[in-house]
C-alpha cells in the first residue's frame, strides 16, 4: 500500500537520521521487517525525492548536522494532533515545497511537515528566488482538508496570523502585507508560498511553505534587500532556539488553519488588526497590469481592497504590492 510505503520511508530516515552514520542493509531490513531488496527500493524513492542518502559498502547514510531539528526532537513536547507529527528534516534540498509535494503525492498524511537545514533552490511568491541559507527556518507543510479555490485567500490569511501570533509569543510585534509577508518594524522577516493540487472546488492538498528568517543576518540572503528586511536574532539582540519556535508555530498554524472554515471571523479580526497597508497609498501589479491607489483593508473572502482615484473601491485576489507614500518602509 502506498500509505504504508511512505510510513516505511518515514521511518528508514527517522532512522538514518539518529544513526547519524552508516547503518547496513541487512539491520534496517530486520528493524522494519521487510527484505534488503524492499529497504534499497524505499532508499531509491527517498533519493528521488530529494533526500541526500548515500550508499557505500557499509550500509546507507543519511548526511544531516545535528543541531536541534530532529525529527524526534520536533515532536518531542508537540502540543498539535496532526502538524508535524508526521515529519522529514533534510539537511540540504532544493526545496522543501517541492520535496512535501513528492511527499504528499506519495500519500503523506494531513499535516506532514518536511524541515530543510538550506534550500538550493527555495521559492519565493511570484516566480522569485528565495535564497534559504543555514539559520533559517524552511519548513513546508502538507494540508489535507479539501478547501476550495476560493477558500485559499483566508487560508494563506490564517498562516500568516498563525506566524504573527507565533513571534508575539516572542516579544515580537508582527504584521501582515496583503497576502502574507510577515513585517516586524516594517521590514520583512518571512515569507509564505501556499502551492495546490487537484480540483478547484476540493483541493487533493495544499502545501504551505514558510520561510523565517530567524538566526539569519539581514542581507546574508539577499544584499539588494538588506535595508528592506531583518531577522528574529537581530530584533531580540539574541538567537532563537529554532525547535521552540518550529513547535510554537505548528501550534498556531493547526489552530488558524482550522479557523479557515469553522471561525473565517476570527482569522479576519486578527489579520485586520496586523494589516500593515491599510490607509496607505499603494500599487498593486498583477502580470502586467499595475493599479494604484489607497489600501482599504481585507475583504471578507481575504481578497485586497483597493480605493482607486476615481473613488470605487476593488477587490482583488493576488499580485504584489509596493508601499508608494514616505510614511516609513513596509517590506522590501
Ligand atoms: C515569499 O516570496 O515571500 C514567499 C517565500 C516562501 C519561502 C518558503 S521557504 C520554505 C518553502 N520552500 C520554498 O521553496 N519556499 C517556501
Amino acid at each position: 500500500m502506498r500509505a504504508e510505503g511512505h510510513d516505511r520511508r518515514q521511518r528508514l530516515v527517522d532512522r538514518l537520521v539518529q544513526a547519524g552514520g552508516f547503518v547496513s542493509g541487512t539491520v534496517l531490513a530486520e528493524e522494519l521487517g521487510i527484505s534488503r531488496v524492499a529497504v534499497w527500493k524505499h532508499i531509491r524513492r527517498l533519493r528521488e525525492a530529494g533526500y541526500p542518502v548515500e550508499v557505500s559498502a557499509d550500509g546507507y547514510r543519511l548526511a544531516v548536522r545535528r543541531d536541534g531539528l530532529l525529527p524526534e526532537e520536533i515532536r518531542a513536547g508537540l502540543v498539535t494532533n496532526d502538524f508535524g507529527q508526521s515529519v522529514a528534516v533534510v539537511p540540504v534540498t532544493a526545496s522543501t515545497n517541492t520535496l512535501a509535494r513528492a511527499a504528499a503525492e506519495d500519500q503523506a498524511p494531513h499535516g506532514h511537515l518536511v524541515v530543510a537545514e538550506e534550500q538550493t533552490q527555495g521559492r519565493g511568491r511570484q516566480g522569485r528566488r528565495w535564497i534559504s541559507p543555514p539559520g533559517g527556518l524552511w519548513v513546508s507543510l502538507v494540508l489535507r482538508d479539501r478547501l476550495s479555490v476560493g477558500e485559499l485567500p483566508l487560508l494563506a490569511g490564517a498562516v500568516g496570523v498563525a506566524v504573527a501570533a507565533t513571534l508575539g509569543r516572542w516579544g515580537l510585534r508582527a504584521q501582515i502585507k496583503w497576502p502574507n509577508d510577515i513585517l516586524v518594524g516594517g521590514k520583512k522577516c518571512g515569507g509564505i508560498l501556499v502551492e495546490l493540487a487537484g480540483e478547484a472546488d476540493a483541493l487533493a492538498y495544499i502545501v504551505v511553505g514558510i520561510g523565517l528568517d530567524v538566526n539569519v543576518h539581514p542581507g546574508e540572503r539577499d544584499p539588494t534587500l538588506a535595508s528592506s528586511t531583518t531577522s528574529l536574532a537581530v530584533e531580540l539582540g539574541r538567537p532563537v532556539d529554532r525547535r521552540v519556535l518550529l513547535q510554537a508555530l505548528l501550534a498556531e498554524l493547526e489552530q488558524w488553519c482550522g479557523a479557515v472554515r469553522r471561525a473565517p471571523g476570527a482569522i479576519l479580526s486578527a489579520w485586520r488588526a496586523r494589516d500593515a497597508l491599510r490607509g496607505r497609498r499603494i500599487r498593486l501589479v498583477q502580470g502586467d497590469v499595475a493599479l494604484e491607489g489607497q489600501a482599504a483593508g481585507i475583504a471578507d473572502d481575504g481578497g485586497l481592497r483597493l480605493l482607486l482615484p476615481n473613488r470605487t473601491v476593488i477587490t482583488r485576489w493576488s499580485g504584489d504590492v509596493s508601499v508608494l507614500d514616505d510614511q516609513g518602509p513596509v517590506g522590501p
